[in-house]
Protein backbone atom coordinates (compact mmCIF):
# COMPACT_ATOMS: atom_id res chain seq x y z
CA UNK A 1 0.00 0.00 0.00
CA UNK A 2 1.22 3.62 -0.48
CA UNK A 3 1.88 5.41 2.48
CA UNK A 4 -0.68 8.40 3.12
CA UNK A 5 1.75 10.99 4.71
CA UNK A 6 2.18 14.56 3.28
CA UNK A 7 4.55 14.59 -0.04
CA UNK A 8 7.22 17.16 -0.72
CA UNK A 9 5.25 20.48 -0.30
CA UNK A 10 7.81 22.13 -2.71
CA UNK A 11 5.56 20.59 -5.26
CA UNK A 12 2.59 22.31 -4.54
CA UNK A 13 1.11 24.55 -7.00
CA UNK A 14 0.15 28.24 -5.89
CA UNK A 15 -3.39 28.41 -5.65
CA UNK A 16 -4.82 32.05 -6.93
CA UNK A 17 -8.65 31.21 -7.31
CA UNK A 18 -10.85 28.78 -5.89
CA UNK A 19 -14.23 27.49 -7.24
CA UNK A 20 -16.66 26.04 -4.79
CA UNK A 21 -19.72 24.11 -6.31
CA UNK A 22 -22.33 23.96 -4.73
CA UNK A 23 -23.62 26.51 -2.19
CA UNK A 24 -25.56 24.79 0.76
CA UNK A 25 -24.51 25.30 4.16
CA UNK A 26 -20.96 23.12 4.21
CA UNK A 27 -19.81 24.58 1.08
CA UNK A 28 -20.41 28.64 2.06
CA UNK A 29 -18.65 27.79 4.74
CA UNK A 30 -15.73 26.47 3.64
CA UNK A 31 -15.71 29.32 0.73
CA UNK A 32 -15.60 31.88 3.16
CA UNK A 33 -12.91 30.19 4.75
CA UNK A 34 -10.76 30.08 1.24
CA UNK A 35 -11.98 34.08 1.38
CA UNK A 36 -10.57 34.87 4.28
CA UNK A 37 -7.63 32.83 4.76
CA UNK A 38 -6.32 32.81 1.00
CA UNK A 39 -7.36 35.70 0.36
CA UNK A 40 -7.97 34.79 -3.37
CA UNK A 41 -11.02 35.25 -5.66
CA UNK A 42 -13.69 32.39 -4.61
CA UNK A 43 -16.14 31.32 -7.13
CA UNK A 44 -19.50 29.57 -5.81
CA UNK A 45 -21.61 27.87 -8.03
CA UNK A 46 -24.99 25.26 -7.63
CA UNK A 47 -27.82 24.29 -9.82
CA UNK A 48 -29.96 27.38 -9.69
CA UNK A 49 -29.74 31.30 -8.73
CA UNK A 50 -31.37 31.01 -5.51
CA UNK A 51 -28.82 28.30 -4.27
CA UNK A 52 -26.16 30.36 -5.30
CA UNK A 53 -27.82 34.08 -3.61
CA UNK A 54 -28.75 31.98 0.02
CA UNK A 55 -25.14 30.75 -0.07
CA UNK A 56 -23.72 34.29 -1.02
CA UNK A 57 -26.28 35.78 1.96
CA UNK A 58 -24.79 33.22 4.62
CA UNK A 59 -21.00 34.58 3.46
CA UNK A 60 -21.86 38.26 3.52
CA UNK A 61 -23.53 37.85 7.01
CA UNK A 62 -21.03 35.76 8.45
CA UNK A 63 -18.37 38.47 7.16
CA UNK A 64 -20.94 41.24 9.01
CA UNK A 65 -20.63 38.97 12.12
CA UNK A 66 -16.94 39.25 11.79
CA UNK A 67 -16.71 42.92 11.46
CA UNK A 68 -19.24 43.31 14.47
CA UNK A 69 -16.87 41.21 16.61
CA UNK A 70 -14.32 43.52 15.58
CA UNK A 71 -11.96 39.59 14.06
CA UNK A 72 -11.83 42.14 10.74
CA UNK A 73 -11.78 45.58 10.37
CA UNK A 74 -13.58 47.57 7.61
CA UNK A 75 -11.11 47.13 4.54
CA UNK A 76 -10.80 43.64 5.25
CA UNK A 77 -14.74 42.94 5.26
CA UNK A 78 -14.68 44.84 1.98
CA UNK A 79 -11.95 42.68 0.55
CA UNK A 80 -13.61 40.06 1.44
CA UNK A 81 -16.85 40.83 -0.35
CA UNK A 82 -15.50 42.04 -3.69
CA UNK A 83 -13.61 38.81 -3.88
CA UNK A 84 -16.63 36.34 -3.63
CA UNK A 85 -18.32 36.00 -6.57
CA UNK A 86 -21.61 33.74 -6.92
CA UNK A 87 -23.01 32.41 -10.34
CA UNK A 88 -25.10 29.84 -12.20
CA UNK A 89 -22.08 29.94 -15.01
CA UNK A 90 -19.85 27.23 -14.14
CA UNK A 91 -17.39 29.05 -17.35
CA UNK A 92 -16.15 31.22 -14.46
CA UNK A 93 -14.81 28.52 -13.22
CA UNK A 94 -11.75 28.25 -16.32
CA UNK A 95 -9.13 30.32 -14.15
CA UNK A 96 -9.50 28.58 -10.88
CA UNK A 97 -6.73 26.94 -9.89
CA UNK A 98 -8.10 25.12 -6.97
CA UNK A 99 -11.86 24.08 -7.27
CA UNK A 100 -13.95 21.74 -4.68
CA UNK A 101 -17.30 20.65 -4.68
CA UNK A 102 -19.48 19.86 -1.49
CA UNK A 103 -22.43 18.48 -3.52
CA UNK A 104 -25.40 15.76 -3.20
CA UNK A 105 -23.67 12.79 -1.47
CA UNK A 106 -24.33 10.29 -3.89
CA UNK A 107 -21.22 9.05 -6.68
CA UNK A 108 -23.31 9.63 -9.70
CA UNK A 109 -23.66 13.56 -9.22
CA UNK A 110 -20.40 14.26 -8.12
CA UNK A 111 -19.00 12.46 -11.03
CA UNK A 112 -21.68 14.30 -13.50
CA UNK A 113 -19.44 17.70 -11.82
CA UNK A 114 -16.56 16.91 -11.99
CA UNK A 115 -16.78 15.72 -15.56
CA UNK A 116 -18.40 19.02 -16.84
CA UNK A 117 -15.61 21.04 -14.77
CA UNK A 118 -12.69 19.13 -15.90
CA UNK A 119 -13.91 20.14 -19.52
CA UNK A 120 -13.51 24.04 -18.08
CA UNK A 121 -10.85 24.48 -16.07
CA UNK A 122 -6.97 24.22 -17.14
CA UNK A 123 -5.46 20.70 -17.05
CA UNK A 124 -3.21 21.65 -14.10
CA UNK A 125 -6.44 22.53 -11.78
CA UNK A 126 -6.43 20.18 -9.07
CA UNK A 127 -9.65 19.18 -8.28
CA UNK A 128 -10.88 18.27 -4.70
CA UNK A 129 -13.80 16.57 -3.18
CA UNK A 130 -15.57 17.14 0.09
CA UNK A 131 -17.31 13.62 -0.24
CA UNK A 132 -17.90 12.60 3.52
CA UNK A 133 -17.88 8.60 2.81
CA UNK A 134 -17.63 7.93 -0.92
CA UNK A 135 -14.75 6.20 -2.42
CA UNK A 136 -12.63 9.28 -4.01
CA UNK A 137 -10.95 6.80 -6.42
CA UNK A 138 -14.63 6.64 -7.93
CA UNK A 139 -15.84 9.84 -8.38
CA UNK A 140 -13.10 10.37 -10.71
CA UNK A 141 -13.17 7.34 -12.53
CA UNK A 142 -14.68 9.80 -15.40
CA UNK A 143 -12.12 12.23 -15.26
CA UNK A 144 -9.32 12.01 -17.93
CA UNK A 145 -7.09 12.98 -15.11
CA UNK A 146 -7.68 11.15 -12.20
CA UNK A 147 -4.50 11.96 -11.02
CA UNK A 148 -5.75 15.63 -9.98
CA UNK A 149 -8.26 14.51 -7.69
CA UNK A 150 -7.81 14.34 -4.02
CA UNK A 151 -10.41 14.03 -1.39
CA UNK A 152 -10.56 16.92 1.01
CA UNK A 153 -12.98 16.60 3.97
CA UNK A 154 -13.87 19.45 6.10
CA UNK A 155 -16.13 18.93 9.42
CA UNK A 156 -18.85 21.31 10.88
CA UNK A 157 -18.88 23.89 11.56
CA UNK A 158 -16.01 24.38 9.36
CA UNK A 159 -14.78 27.78 10.98
CA UNK A 160 -14.27 26.10 14.51
CA UNK A 161 -12.99 22.71 13.65
CA UNK A 162 -9.09 22.55 12.98
CA UNK A 163 -9.50 19.18 11.46
CA UNK A 164 -9.06 18.10 7.44
CA UNK A 165 -8.54 14.69 6.11
CA UNK A 166 -6.77 14.58 2.70
CA UNK A 167 -7.80 11.29 0.65
CA UNK A 168 -5.23 10.27 -1.54
CA UNK A 169 -6.52 7.73 -4.44
CA UNK A 170 -3.57 5.09 -5.67
CA UNK A 171 -3.94 7.98 -9.10
CA UNK A 172 -3.25 10.92 -7.06
CA UNK A 173 0.05 12.98 -8.03
CA UNK A 174 2.17 14.28 -6.04
CA UNK A 175 1.36 17.51 -7.01
CA UNK A 176 -2.28 16.92 -6.52
CA UNK A 177 -1.58 15.74 -2.83
CA UNK A 178 1.16 18.54 -2.28
CA UNK A 179 -1.59 21.25 -2.87
CA UNK A 180 -3.74 20.01 -0.43
CA UNK A 181 -1.55 19.92 2.23
CA UNK A 182 -0.44 23.36 1.51
CA UNK A 183 -3.77 24.57 1.22
CA UNK A 184 -5.03 23.14 4.30
CA UNK A 185 -2.43 24.69 6.11
CA UNK A 186 -2.97 27.93 4.40
CA UNK A 187 -6.27 27.66 5.65
CA UNK A 188 -4.90 26.81 9.17
CA UNK A 189 -6.09 23.37 9.75
CA UNK A 190 -4.70 20.30 10.94
CA UNK A 191 -4.14 17.94 8.09
CA UNK A 192 -4.02 14.13 8.40
CA UNK A 193 -3.69 11.86 5.42
CA UNK A 194 -6.37 9.12 4.85
CA UNK A 195 -6.59 5.99 2.91
CA UNK A 196 -9.47 6.21 0.08
CA UNK A 197 -11.00 3.88 2.29
CA UNK A 198 -15.15 4.13 3.17
CA UNK A 199 -15.46 6.94 5.53
CA UNK A 200 -11.71 7.45 5.65
CA UNK A 201 -10.86 7.87 9.38
CA UNK A 202 -13.16 10.34 11.32
CA UNK A 203 -16.60 8.96 9.40
CA UNK A 204 -15.45 5.40 10.17
CA UNK A 205 -15.69 6.29 14.14
CA UNK A 206 -18.51 8.41 14.13
CA UNK A 207 -20.75 6.13 12.04
CA UNK A 208 -20.51 4.18 14.88
CA UNK A 209 -21.22 6.24 17.06
CA UNK A 210 -24.30 7.76 15.48
CA UNK A 211 -25.49 4.62 14.25
CA UNK A 212 -25.77 3.07 17.39
CA UNK A 213 -27.24 5.75 18.91
CA UNK A 214 -30.34 5.93 16.47
CA UNK A 215 -30.24 2.06 16.74
CA UNK A 216 -31.27 2.22 20.95
CA UNK A 217 -34.18 4.73 19.02
CA UNK A 218 -35.16 2.01 17.01
CA UNK A 219 -34.58 -0.44 20.48
CA UNK A 220 -37.02 2.64 21.41
CA UNK A 221 -35.29 3.98 23.87
CA UNK A 222 -36.13 7.36 24.56
CA UNK A 223 -34.22 10.27 23.24
CA UNK A 224 -33.34 11.82 26.15
CA UNK A 225 -32.16 8.82 27.51
CA UNK A 226 -29.41 8.31 24.72
CA UNK A 227 -27.98 11.91 25.55
CA UNK A 228 -28.04 11.42 28.71
CA UNK A 229 -26.18 8.20 29.04
CA UNK A 230 -23.49 10.10 26.84
CA UNK A 231 -23.22 13.20 28.50
CA UNK A 232 -20.58 12.03 31.13
CA UNK A 233 -18.50 10.82 28.77
CA UNK A 234 -17.46 14.75 28.76
CA UNK A 235 -17.28 14.80 24.58
CA UNK A 236 -18.47 18.21 23.02
CA UNK A 237 -21.95 16.67 21.58
CA UNK A 238 -23.95 14.01 22.37
CA UNK A 239 -24.91 11.37 19.75
CA UNK A 240 -28.33 13.55 18.50
CA UNK A 241 -26.52 16.90 18.80
CA UNK A 242 -23.85 15.87 16.43
CA UNK A 243 -26.53 14.58 13.50
CA UNK A 244 -28.81 17.72 14.43
CA UNK A 245 -24.70 19.25 13.27
CA UNK A 246 -24.26 17.48 10.03
CA UNK A 247 -27.88 16.78 8.67
CA UNK A 248 -29.92 13.90 9.48
CA UNK A 249 -29.47 13.33 5.57
CA UNK A 250 -25.60 13.18 6.04
CA UNK A 251 -25.44 10.77 8.54
CA UNK A 252 -27.48 8.77 6.92
CA UNK A 253 -25.56 8.87 3.54
CA UNK A 254 -22.71 8.15 5.81
CA UNK A 255 -24.46 4.55 7.35
CA UNK A 256 -25.06 3.85 4.14
CA UNK A 257 -21.77 3.43 3.01
CA UNK A 258 -20.57 1.92 5.48
CA UNK A 259 -23.44 -0.52 6.10
CA UNK A 260 -22.83 -1.34 2.42
CA UNK A 261 -18.70 -1.83 2.91
CA UNK A 262 -19.10 -3.44 6.16
CA UNK A 263 -22.15 -5.38 6.79
CA UNK A 264 -21.01 -7.35 9.41
CA UNK A 265 -19.94 -4.51 11.79
CA UNK A 266 -22.20 -1.81 10.11
CA UNK A 267 -26.09 -1.77 11.08
CA UNK A 268 -28.77 0.52 9.39
CA UNK A 269 -31.43 2.09 11.37
CA UNK A 270 -34.59 2.52 9.87
CA UNK A 271 -35.46 5.75 12.26
CA UNK A 272 -31.93 7.61 11.33
CA UNK A 273 -33.63 6.66 7.33
CA UNK A 274 -37.12 8.32 8.27
CA UNK A 275 -35.87 11.44 9.40
CA UNK A 276 -33.19 12.24 6.75
CA UNK A 277 -36.20 14.19 5.08
CA UNK A 278 -37.52 16.19 8.05
CA UNK A 279 -36.19 19.56 7.75
CA UNK A 280 -35.85 19.94 11.31
CA UNK A 281 -36.37 16.45 13.55
CA UNK A 282 -35.24 17.60 17.20
CA UNK A 283 -36.12 20.84 19.24
CA UNK A 284 -32.74 22.21 21.34
CA UNK A 285 -32.33 24.78 24.29
CA UNK A 286 -30.91 27.79 23.85
CA UNK A 287 -27.05 26.21 24.94
CA UNK A 288 -28.01 23.68 22.19
CA UNK A 289 -28.61 20.69 24.06
CA UNK A 290 -31.41 18.48 22.03
CA UNK A 291 -34.63 18.29 24.26
CA UNK A 292 -36.82 16.17 22.53
CA UNK A 293 -38.11 15.36 19.11
CA UNK A 294 -40.32 17.91 16.73
CA UNK A 295 -44.13 17.29 16.00
CA UNK A 296 -42.56 16.54 12.59
CA UNK A 297 -40.58 14.50 13.78
CA UNK A 298 -42.45 12.35 15.91
CA UNK A 299 -44.66 11.70 12.86
CA UNK A 300 -42.35 9.65 10.85
CA UNK A 301 -40.50 7.70 13.66
CA UNK A 302 -41.35 4.70 14.39
CA UNK A 303 -40.44 4.73 18.15
CA UNK A 304 -43.10 6.12 20.29
CA UNK A 305 -43.22 10.36 20.81
CA UNK A 306 -41.56 10.24 23.98
CA UNK A 307 -38.78 12.89 24.39
N1 LIG B 1 -20.46 28.16 12.71
C1 LIG B 1 -19.47 29.04 12.92
N2 LIG B 1 -18.91 29.23 14.12
C2 LIG B 1 -19.38 28.52 15.16
C3 LIG B 1 -20.42 27.59 15.03
C4 LIG B 1 -20.97 27.42 13.74
N3 LIG B 1 -21.96 26.54 13.50
N4 LIG B 1 -20.67 27.02 16.23
C5 LIG B 1 -19.81 27.60 17.09
N5 LIG B 1 -19.04 28.48 16.44
C6 LIG B 1 -17.99 29.33 16.99
C7 LIG B 1 -18.59 30.36 17.91
O1 LIG B 1 -19.01 31.51 17.20
C8 LIG B 1 -17.40 30.65 18.81
O2 LIG B 1 -16.53 31.51 18.13
P1 LIG B 1 -15.89 32.77 18.87
O3 LIG B 1 -15.02 32.17 19.93
O4 LIG B 1 -15.14 33.39 17.75
O5 LIG B 1 -17.03 33.57 19.39
C9 LIG B 1 -16.70 29.31 18.93
O6 LIG B 1 -17.15 28.53 17.81
C10 LIG B 1 -17.05 28.60 20.17
O7 LIG B 1 -18.47 28.58 20.26
P2 LIG B 1 -19.23 28.15 21.58
O8 LIG B 1 -18.75 28.94 22.73
O9 LIG B 1 -20.69 28.13 21.28
O10 LIG B 1 -18.55 26.76 21.69
P3 LIG B 1 -18.85 25.43 22.31
O11 LIG B 1 -17.91 25.31 23.42
O12 LIG B 1 -20.29 25.18 22.53
O13 LIG B 1 -18.32 24.53 21.09
C11 LIG B 1 -18.34 23.35 19.06
C12 LIG B 1 -18.98 24.48 19.87
C13 LIG B 1 -16.90 23.76 18.69
C14 LIG B 1 -19.17 23.16 17.81
C15 LIG B 1 -18.25 22.05 19.96
O14 LIG B 1 -19.56 21.74 20.42
C16 LIG B 1 -17.70 20.85 19.21
O15 LIG B 1 -16.51 20.70 19.04
N6 LIG B 1 -18.61 19.96 18.79
C17 LIG B 1 -18.23 18.74 18.05
C18 LIG B 1 -18.34 19.03 16.59
C19 LIG B 1 -17.91 17.87 15.79
O16 LIG B 1 -17.58 16.78 16.26
N7 LIG B 1 -17.93 18.05 14.46
C20 LIG B 1 -17.62 17.02 13.50
C21 LIG B 1 -18.91 16.56 12.88
S1 LIG B 1 -18.65 15.31 11.70
C22 LIG B 1 -18.54 16.10 10.22
O17 LIG B 1 -18.74 17.28 10.08
C23 LIG B 1 -18.15 15.25 9.06
C24 LIG B 1 -19.28 15.09 8.08
O18 LIG B 1 -18.76 14.46 6.91
C25 LIG B 1 -20.43 14.26 8.64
Amino acid sequence: KRPVGAPDRKLARPVSKVGVIGAGLMASQFALLFLRRLQVPVVLTDVDQARVDKGLAYIRDEIAALEQKARIDADEANRLRALVRGTVDKTEFADCDFVIEAVFEETAVKQQVFAEIEGIVSPEAILATNTSSLSVEEIGSVLAHPERLVGFHFFNPVAVMPLVEIVRTPQASEEAVATAYVVAKNLRKNAIGSADAPGFIVNRLLAKVMGEAARALDAGTPLATVERAFGPLGLPMTPFQLIDLVGWKVAAHVQDTMVSHFPERFHASANLHALADVPQAVEKDKGGRVTGWTKEAQRVLSVGSSP
